[in-house]
């Protein structure tokens, strides 16, 4: 598949980076923005030799929404029917590998919306997050008005999706939304440097990582835990288990074998 409103490329032969470019639009979500990238997340999941990968946009503009001309004929039959807007998120949620959002400028909407769908946000200082739904006469509808209040608490969440205000990169890292804050011209290289780090451990251990932390927001505590100990104990049928703790005793570097 060629791709029009994303970029694809590997760094370091093992992270893959999403550039969406739709710049003129500062990168409105539209169905063929979210087929490529759906296709292209899936792609590097698929691909063993990646490890991790970084979704990012322009320094303008993570993204802007979704595309609101394209919208704004639409009828509730039309998408609830033909699964405009809506589509792709859950294949963006379904990737198994760790995702990073690197985010400059504004990530508004659905942009805010996959921003969060990421495994962590590393935002520049110009990054600007927001879901300005409500001055559109609607609601959220890629998973705001559920990851937001999980994300920063209830009186945030609430402020944003009833005013519609934007959050600079510095509250949103005081209020848990980002996990770094980084200056603009840092940005990709601070998430490129997560990436290879995380490229460097075993994918099953990140993997499994991964899929424990996403389950404290999906059950309760107790099963949360005993989830997260299930978990833990098959690392130990893993051989990079092994290596890991070998490597850790004769005080050399690991070699992981993702096995
Ligand atoms: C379509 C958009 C757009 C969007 C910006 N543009 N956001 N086009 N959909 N979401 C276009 C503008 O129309 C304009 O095109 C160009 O991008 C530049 O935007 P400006 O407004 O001129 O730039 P600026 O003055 O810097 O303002 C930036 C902005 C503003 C604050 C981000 O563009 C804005 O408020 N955009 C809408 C944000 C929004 O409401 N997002 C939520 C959408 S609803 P032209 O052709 O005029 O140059 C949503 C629901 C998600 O996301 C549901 C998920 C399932």
């Amino acid at each position: 598949m060629s791709y029009e409103m994303i970029t694809a490329r590997t760094e370091g032969g093992k992270v893959g980076v999403v550039t969406l470019n739709r710049p003129k639009q500062l990168n409105a979500l539209n169905n063929q923005l979210m087929d490529e990238l759906g296709h292209a997340l899936k792609g590097f999941d698929a691909d063993a030799a990646i490890g991790c990968v970084i979704v990012t946009g322009s320094e303008k503009a993570f993204a802007a929404g979704a595309d609101i001309g394209a919208m704004a004929t639409y009828g509730f039959a039309d998408v609830y029917k033909g699964d405009y807007i809506t589509r792709n998120w859950e294949t963006i949620r379904s990737i198994r590998k760790p995702v990073i959002a690197a985010v400059s400028g504004f990530a508004l909407g659905g942009g805010c919306e996959l921003a969060m769908m990421c495994d962590f946000i590393i935002a520049a200082d110009n990054a600007r997050f927001g879901q300005p739904e409500i001055k559109l006469g609607i609601i959220p509808g890629a998973g705001g008005t559920q990851r937001l209040p999980r994300a920063v608490g209830k009186a945030k969440a609430m402020d944003m999706a009833l005013t519609g205000r934007m959050m600079d990169a510095t509250e949103a890292e005081r209020a848990g939304l980002v996990s770094r804050v980084v200056a603009l011209d840092k940005l990709m290289d601070e998430a490129l440097g997560a990436a290879l780090m995380i490229c460097d451990y075993s994918q099953i251990a990140v993997m499994a990582a991964k899929e424990s932390v996403n389950r404290a927001f999906e059950g309760s505590l107790s099963d949360g835990i005993m989830f997260e100990r299930r978990l833990f104990h098959a690392m130990f049928a893993t051989t990079d288990q092994k290596e890991g703790m070998d490597a850790f005793v004769n005080k050399r570097k690991p070699e992981f074998k993702n096995q």
